[in-house]
């Protein structure tokens, strides 16, 4: 393998060499005979706080390649006891360097990461595949310890997001057509289906770190055993409902065929978790700790990004709309958004689309700011 020294964080780290596995100039992570992303580092920044706010002491991470994540929790969140595991021998060579390298204490192996989660418990299982996490969740869910923790990165978003309804039937058990706020209908459909593959063990998945990033969903949710908790979060669920014709959206306990507004057919995405992406005092936390993570690469685009959230965190169970679908349907021009968030009064920008905003204010009062603002 031809590799490289890295530094990301505060690990020294050797990778595959990029450059050495070009394809006509071309470069995709996935033809690296060991996986890594250097686009990924926003995530694992964002992942390494986290696991310090949470107090996290013992991570797994089944899917590991080079051991980037792992090794950056011992180094970088206080973790202390962590497993590391891939399937592929070349990444277990290469993550025993890097842990040697680092100085890490952790306990490596070459396995199916379903069949190495039946052998272990920790507090917090990081899950980061290829494209779906799904067939890992059981397993996942499994070696969880009571009031623990899974983290999810989802890249596929074809299903998520409405592009592909039948692989998101298949994975995702919903019904998924491309609404103009499809970012925020994918995690949530991502999030009801981590909550029921946690029922359907007894254990209650609630999500308390939610976002949409370049090209994948990142969730982090908080894991407690019991029958009724698992329950009261399986009735937090619903359909997002948005009119073809004249933009009104609804959310609905169940499907609805037309418009209430304009008799117009309607698109659905769901069922989804309809319930919070955030828990408020963990966001707080984040930004207020901020200071200790000035070394950070991206430090300022995780600063922008914690304030944009937390402008829209008042809203956060109410859907995003598209401010561009909504003017094109009604034929008027594009508003400037810092003057439409104005008119709106209770409003703000989301994290999820550029041209999407988050209000309370109602349908009506939405429309009437397009015309004017
Ligand atoms: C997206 S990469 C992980 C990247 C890594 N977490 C990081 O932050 O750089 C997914 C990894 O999962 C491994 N993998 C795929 N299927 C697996 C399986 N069934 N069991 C264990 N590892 C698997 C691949 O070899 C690959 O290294
Ligand atoms: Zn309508």
């Amino acid at each position: 393998m031809n590799l490289i020294e890295i530094t990301e964080g505060k690990a020294k780290l050797l990778v595959p060499d990029p450059k050495a596995y070009e394809k006509d100039g071309k470069f995709d992570p996935a033809w690296l005979p060991v996986f890594y992303n250097p686009k990924m580092v926003f995530n694992r920044d964002v992942s390494v706080i986290i696991t310090s706010l949470l107090k996290v002491k013992e991570c797994a991470e089944p899917l590991a390649a080079s051991g980037v994540r792992g090794i950056r929790y011992q180094l970088e969140a206080g973790v202390e006891s962590l497993f590391l595991n891939d399937i592929n021998p070349l990444a277990v060579s290469l993550m025993n360097q890097n842990s040697r390298k680092n100085h890490i204490n952790a306990v490596i192996t070459n396995g199916d990461a379903s069949s190495v989660l039946y052998s272990i418990t920790a507090q917090l299982v990081d899950l980061d595949p290829f494209g779906s996490p799904v067939p890992f969740l059981i397993p996942s869910l499994n070696a969880i310890r009571n009031n623990g923790y899974l983290a999810v990165t989802a890249t596929d978003l074809s299903p998520l997001m409405g592009s592909a309804p039948n692989a998101c039937k298949r994975k995702y058990i919903g019904e998924n057509q491309k609404l103009s706020f499809n970012k925020e209908a994918g995690v949530r459909i991502l999030i009801y289906k981590i909550i029921q593959e946690a029922a359907s063990l007894d254990l209650a998945a609630r999500p308390i770190f939610a976002f949409f990033r370049d090209h994948y969903f990142r969730v982090i949710l908080n894991i407690k055993r019991g029958a009724k908790l698992a329950d009261s979060l399986l009735d937090n669920v619903g359909f997002y409902i948005e009119c073809s014709v004249c933009g009104f959206a609804v959310v609905e306990k169940n499907r609805i065929g037309s418009c209430p507004r304009c008799n117009g057919k309607t698109i659905i995405a769901g069922p989804l978790w309809l319930g919070s992406l955030w828990e408020n005092s963990i966001i707080e936390q984040f930004y207020a700790n901020l200071g200790s993570f000035q070394y950070l690469y991206t430090f300022n685009r995780v600063k922008k990004f914690m304030q944009m959230i937390l402008q829209e965190m008042p809203y956060q169970t109410t859907h995003y709309w598209n401010l561009t679908s909504l003017a094109s349907k009604r034929k008027v021009n594009l508003p400037k958004m810092e003057k439409f968030i104005e008119c709106l009064g209770k409003a703000s920008r989301t994290h999820f689309d550029e041209l999407g905003f988050k209000t309370s204010k109602s349908f009506d009062e939405i429309l009437e700011c397009i015309k004017t603002s």
